[in-house]
C-alpha cells in the first residue's frame, strides 16, 4: 500500500534501522522495486529526481502515475519522493502528484542563499503536508568561497553550521556529506564515521545518506548505526540494469523483442533491490 516517508523514517527508527530509497526512471525501474522489496519484505521509498523527469521529456506525471499506482498495489509499504528538486516548478507539482516528501537541493548556492531557498521550499512543502529534505554544500563557504557540491570527493558537513541550518530552515531531514559520492560504479567509498556521530547527536531530525552505491555494506550498516535514517541509491539499479542488457544482447545478438532484454534488466535490478536490503539490515523487524 501506499504510505508516506515520514512514516517509514518514523518506523525504521524505532526499529533502529533505515528505510531504503532506490531512485526510478523506468516503469521497469518501478517493477523491480517492488518487486525486490516484496520479496524480503522491505517497506521502501520511490525516488523520481529532477533529472529523470527531465529524461522523461520534462514530464513527472506518467513516471508518477505509474509509480503511485504501482505502491497503492504492493504487498509491501512504499512511499513516494521527489529528490534533488531545484526547480521551482517541478516542487509545486509534488503534492498533486502524490508525493509524500521532497528533497529540496539549493545546495549549489551558498550558505545564505541555500537557506533563504530552503526557507521557502519548507513554507510550501509545509502547507501542503509534505515531509522537506535539503542538503547543504561543503559547510561554511569559507574565505567567500562558495561551498562545493556536498558530494563532491572531500566535502563534510559541519555539524554546528548544519545545526543552524536546520533550526532556522525547519527542514524535516538533512543530506549529509560525510565522505559518499554520486553515481560511483564501485562499492568503495569509506565514510567518516566519528563526523556522522556528531552529527547525529547535534542535529534531532533525521540524516540522508546519497551516493549509497558506492558504499560497502559493512559501511552503510555502521552509518545506519550512527544516525542515517535514509539510505539513497540509484546507480547500483543502473549499473545492474545495463549490465544485464549488454550481456542479454550480446548473448543474443539478433534479438528483437525488447521485452528480452528489458526482463533481464528488471530481474538484476529487482535481485540488487534485494541485495542491498537485505546486506545492510533495511527493513524493520
Ligand atoms: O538521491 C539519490 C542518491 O543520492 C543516489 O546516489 O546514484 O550514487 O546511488 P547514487
Ligand atoms: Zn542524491
Amino acid at each position: 500500500p501506499l504510505t508516506t516517508t515520514g512514516e517509514l523514517i518514523t518506523r525504521a527508527r524505532a526499529a533502529r534501522t533505515a528505510v531504503a530509497a532506490f531512485n526510478i526512471i523506468t516503469l521497469e525501474h518501478i517493477e523491480a522495486v517492488i518487486t525486490g522489496a516484496e520479496s524480503v519484505g522491505a517497506p521502501v521509498v520511490l525516488q523520481v529526481s529532477e533529472n529523470a523527469v527531465k529524461f522523461r521529456q520534462g514530464r513527472l506525471l506518467p513516471l508518477a502515475r505509474a509509480a503511485l499506482s504501482a505502491a497503492e498495489q504492493a504487498a509491501v509499504p512504499v512511499a513516494l519522493h521527489l529528490d534533488h528538486v531545484q526547480s521551482g516548478p517541478l516542487l509545486h507539482q509534488a503534492a498533486d502528484a502524490g508525493f509524500s516528501s521532497v528533497m529540496y537541493d539549493a545546495s549549489r548556492l551558498p550558505y545564505e542563499a541555500n537557506l533563504a531557498a530552503t526557507r521557502a521550499a519548507v513554507d510550501w512543502a509545509h502547507s501542503q503536508g509534505l515531509w522537506i529534505e535539503a542538503e547543504l554544500g561543503e559547510i561554511g563557504g569559507k574565505d567567500g568561497q562558495p561551498p562545493r557540491d556536498a558530494h563532491a570527493p572531500g566535502a563534510r558537513t559541519d555539524p554546528a553550521e548544519a545545526r543552524a541550518f536546520v533550526t532556522h530552515s525547519g527542514v524535516d531531514a538533512l543530506a549529509v556529506a560525510v565522505g559518499s559520492v554520486h553515481a560511483m560504479t564501485t562499492r568503495t567509498a569509506t565514510l567518516d564515521h566519528d563526523l556522522l556521530k556528531r552529527l547525529a547527536a547535534t542535529l534531532d531530525v533525521p540524516l540522508v545518506l546519497h551516493g549509497s552505491s558506492g558504499v560497502p555494506d559493512d559501511e552503510l550498516k555502521a552509518a545506519v548505526a550512527g544516525g542515517i535514517a535514509k539510505v539513497n541509491i540509484g546507480t547500483a539499479l543502473n549499473q545492474a540494469m545495463t549490465g544485464a542488457i549488454r550481456e542479454y544482447l550480446g548473448a543474443h545478438p539478433d534479438a528483437v523483442d525488447v521485452r528480452t532484454c528489458l526482463r533481464a534488466g528488471r530481474e538484476a535490478m529487482a535481485r540488487t533491490v534485494e541485495r542491498i536490503v537485505t546486506g545492510v539490515g533495511l527493513t524493520p523487524a
